[in-house]
């Protein structure tokens, strides 16, 4: 049972993982994009969302996790921009594009075990520079603050 579950977590990550975990996240960071959308969370990477995901949470700015963070118009294309074309793949067919990185598939399973002891404590998963040490510079490889 215990390798059926490994061997699911595996499928469900590897689609990402080439990309994801690409140290070269930061330079493709479109600039506008960090400066905006960096400014009360770490400037998610794009890869992490597949480009439909992205399409609604800038959809929907005036209502974002509950907070407005509705942008000037003229610097929405660039940031558009930037997501679409660095965004992660596409849900499977028939599978909704999740709402938020830590709903998505290749997440949870990654994170299933940073609830316990030994981990930061956060509020949210969202906080992910509590244990990416080094997530401002797009970096999210093994970098983790405790534990392994
Ligand atoms: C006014 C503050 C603010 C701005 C500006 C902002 N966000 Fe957020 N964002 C939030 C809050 C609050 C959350 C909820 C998560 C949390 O607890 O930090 C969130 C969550 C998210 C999440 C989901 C993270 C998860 O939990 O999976 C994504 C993706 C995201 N934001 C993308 C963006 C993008 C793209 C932009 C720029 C267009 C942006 N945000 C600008 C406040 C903001
Ligand atoms: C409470 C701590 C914690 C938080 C917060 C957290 N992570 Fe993680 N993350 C981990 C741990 C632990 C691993 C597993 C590391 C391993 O097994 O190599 C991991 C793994 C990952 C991996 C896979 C890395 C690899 O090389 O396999 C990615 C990508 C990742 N996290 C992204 C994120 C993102 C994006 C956020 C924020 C939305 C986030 N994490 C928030 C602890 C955390």
């Amino acid at each position: 049972m215990k390798s059926t579950w490994i061997m699911a977590v595996l499928l469900v990550s590897t689609g990402v993982e080439a990309r994801l975990f690409d140290d070269g996240q930061l330079s493709k960071m479109d600039a506008g994009y960090r400066e905006e959308c960096g400014s009360c969370h770490v400037a998610y990477p794009a890869a992490f969302l597949p480009a439909a995901s992205w399409r609604a949470i800038l959809g929907s700015l005036d209502d974002h996790f509950k907070v407005d963070a509705t942008l000037e118009e003229s610097s929405l294309p660039a940031i558009q921009t930037y997501l679409k074309e660095h965004a992660g793949r596409d849900a499977a067919p028939g599978m909704q594009a999740p709402p938020c990185i830590t709903k998505a598939p290749w997440f949870v399973p990654k994170h299933a075990r940073v609830r316990g002891a030994g981990w930061p404590r956060v509020k949210t998963l969202s906080n992910c520079p509590a244990c990416h040490l080094e997530a401002e510079s797009g970096r999210f490889a093994r970098i983790v603050a405790k534990g392994r």
